[in-house]
């Protein structure tokens, strides 16, 4: 097998499509290199200390306690990609706001947003968990970096990846031209390009819910869960079967590779809290990842990439994966 690293195929998307200019392609360069440290630190386990909830039991600013590789892996992309010159802020899950390059380094033109390790409740428990990246365009002529520069909608981000830390750890990236993947030679300590083109299947038989929510569902939820749940006899006509990691990152990498749908949807527990999964650091990459990939990404009226930010933190509801499904239980919201 011919191998074409992260940095090869990163060079020669530029050249072929010129989206990649030199400081975009050192920033994602960073973040993989960044994702290889967290990897490592994850693969310790016990034996690194990594495991449990931090010393100071800190909560981040959702009121989620703060597990140790939370912290850990939001410093590791904090120091790996502060003094590279090619960011202008950074913004975090794990941190209130957002954090600008300090005065000592060069300013450059991209924001880099980043849920540093998702699928916490699965640390401890040695269950794959990852790390997602989003990275936006500065808005023109900004001098010094607010909040309000971040908030732009999911259809403007320039590159999105995630990295699975499971058996294997395995890099997946957009530029906007398609889905690459590549595993990390432990070996070498390079990212190998193992899919060229990632596809994902407009149909599918998988859907992916916390089931345990189902009485605080709404009624489109409810019902498009319903109807697959009656299997052939039922209005589907087909049987379905179901997978739930609690790591987003896992269960959309899935998807990825075999087609399925994921739905995190707002219920009706707390009215101001629309979902779980987070605008800026969970649905926004991933529906970029997904449409790329030929899927759909919607927050059940919209598409979550039409989506305008509000404010950093943003909960949205979440349903992506293969298209035709998608596009379906979009439809029982629009009928409700
Ligand atoms: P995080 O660990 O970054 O807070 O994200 C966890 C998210 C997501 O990864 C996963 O799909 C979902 O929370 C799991 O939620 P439940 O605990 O309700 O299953
Ligand atoms: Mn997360
Ligand atoms: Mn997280």
């Amino acid at each position: 097998m011919k191998r074409i690293s992260l940095t090869q195929h990163l060079i020669e998307e530029q050249r072929l499509h010129n989206t990649i200019p030199a400081e975009l392609r050192l920033l994602i360069e960073v973040v993989a290199r960044a994702c290889k440290t967290i990897s490592h630190a994850v693969g310790k386990g016990a034996l690194g200390e990594v495991l449990g909830t931090s010393e100071a039991e800190s909560e981040n600013v959702q009121g989620e306690i703060q597990k140790k590789l939370d912290i850990i892996s939001n410093d590791i992309l904090l120091q790996a990609n502060e003094w590279g010159g090619h960011l202008a802020a950074m913004a975090s899950e794990e941190m209130e706001t957002i954090h600008p390059i300090p005065n000592r380094y060069p300013m450059g033109e991209y924001l880099l947003l980043f849920d540093p390790l998702d699928g916490s409740s699965n640390i401890d428990v040695n269950v794959s968990i990852g790390t997602i990246f989003s990275v936006l365009k500065a808005p023109h002529g900004m001098t010094v970096p607010t909040e309000a520069a971040f908030l732009q909608p999911g259809s403007q981000q320039v590159a999105a990846g995630y990295a699975v830390y499971g058996p294997q750890t395995v890099l997946v990236l957009t530029t906007g031209n398609g889905v690459q993947s590549f595993t990390l030679d432990r070996e070498m300590g390079s990212w190998v390009m193992t899919q060229k083109e990632a596809k994902i299947p407009e149909d599918t038989k998988e859907y992916a819910i916390n089931a345990s929510n189902a009485r605080h569902w709404y009624a489109p939820v409810k019902r498009y869960v319903d109807e697959m749940q009656a299997g052939k006899t039922g209005p589907r006509g087909k049987d379905f079967n179901m997978r739930w990691i609690a790591s987003m990152v896992a269960d959309v990498h899935r998807i990825l590779t075999r087609g399925g749908v994921f739905m995190y949807p707002a219920d009706a527990r707390d009215p101001d809290k629309p979902g779980k999964l987070r605008l800026m650091y969970e649905a926004n990459p991933m529906a970029f990842i997904v449409e790329q990939a030929g899927g759909a990404a919607t927050d059940g009226k919209q598409r979550i990439l039409d989506i305008q930010p509000e404010k950093l933190h943003q909960r949205v509801p979440v349903f992506l994966g293969s298209k035709n499904e998608v596009d379906l239980v979009t439809s029982y919201h629009r009928d409700a």
